[in-house]
């Protein structure tokens, strides 16, 4: 009687251990930009890659649009394991205590896209990922968006047209001290909180590449936007450590090259997609694009490349003069 019981719970395991096996592990992925934006399509690559790569042991779910998390809630969320994946932009890694990858945020650190991957496939790009692995995250990829545009309702030629504006940013130091050297008044707001303070003049105006501006109807809303390119827009794909360490070798292994192959095709569109957003606008007719001559454009330089020493103390000198030289080269 005994022994019949024992093999019935031992079978009753066994058919739990079997199910539990089967059932497929889970990566929620949550991002805060639309689907239609070059983040947005390599989630979206991933998942399916992923999938395949793993015979369905793993399900890839993604949530765009703020759906699950706002910005600075979801990298809480990736630590505590709520979330298993985030792509958010280097901007935002300040609040985490990793202040270093605001040096993506320079004005005009990267004259190309060639000089940013140097840096993010280089020995700076991989120190950096590093960096995150005492907060509880790996570091898996860099992903591209573009050179940020900077919109407004009135037009934003020289540094003197910024004076007093209210510009939202996201929470970069380096962002901050951006727009004060504009003489403009910066102000942090979560991504998904932008069309309406937009709309409802909480803010006068902001910064961001076209696909991020088109997809969030910002040109709905802004009436000049400034073709100035002063700065770059990108994201580290980062897991949760634990989550990521805790999973069987080959999965993981899978799943390192489904995202190696999501990259290659989020850099091979995200140009593309940013430069059919300002088309799209630029038919809309709803902002007027402005193109800075040569007097204007040194103006801005002139106003913005300070930022570089002054956030020295905030980077690091190593670190601001390794990208002055990547960029020089
Ligand atoms: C922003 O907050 O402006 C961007 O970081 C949004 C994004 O993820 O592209």
């Amino acid at each position: 009687m005994k022994l019949k019981t024992i093999l019935v719970a031992l079978a009753a395991t066994a058919c739990f251990t079997s199910a539990f096996a089967q059932s497929p592990i889970v990566i929620k992925f949550s991002h805060v930009v639309a689907t239609d934006t070059p983040k947005g399509q390599a989630a979206a690559r991933f998942k399916q890659l992923a999938e395949r790569a793993t015979n369905g042991r793993v399900k890839v779910e993604v949530y765009p649009n703020s759906q699950l998390y706002k910005d600075k809630e979801e990298l809480e969320a990736l630590q505590l394991g709520a979330v298993q994946m985030l792509a958010p932009s280097l901007a935002k890694f300040g609040p985490l205590g990793v202040k270093e990858f605001e040096l993506f945020d320079l004005p005009y650190a990267f004259p190309t896209k060639q000089a940013l991957y140097n840096v993010t496939e280089g020995p700076i790009g991989k120190s950096l990922l590093k960096k995150l692995e005492s907060k509880g995250i790996t570091g898996l990829a860099y992903w591209d968006n573009g050179f940020k545009i900077m919109s407004a309702n009135k037009p934003l030629a020289l540094p003197s047209d910024f004076r007093g504006l209210k510009l939202r940013i996201q929470s970069s130091k380096v962002l901050d001290a951006q727009m004060r050297a504009l003489g403009a008044n910066p102000q942090v707001l979560a991504f998904s909180e932008v069309y309406q303070a937009l709309q409802t003049g909480v803010v006068d105006g902001t910064e961001n590449p076209p696909s991020n501006m088109y997809t969030q109807k910002m040109h709905e809303v802004q009436k000049y936007a400034t073709l100035s390119n002063h700065g770059y827009l990108g994201y580290a794909v980062i897991v949760n450590k634990k989550f990521w360490d805790g999973l069987p070798a080959d999965i993981r292994t899978a799943l390192e090259g489904a995202m190696r192959e999501a990259t290659t095709y989020e850099k091979a569109i995200a140009q593309r997609d940013n430069d059919m957003a300002l088309d799209a606008m630029k038919k809309s007719g709803r902002t007027q694009f402005i193109t800075l001559n040569q007097q204007q454009q040194e103006a801005w330089k002139k106003a913005l490349l300070p930022v570089h020493k002054q956030m020295e103390g905030r980077i690091g000198a190593d670190l601001v003069n390794a990208i002055a030289k990547e960029g020089a080269k």
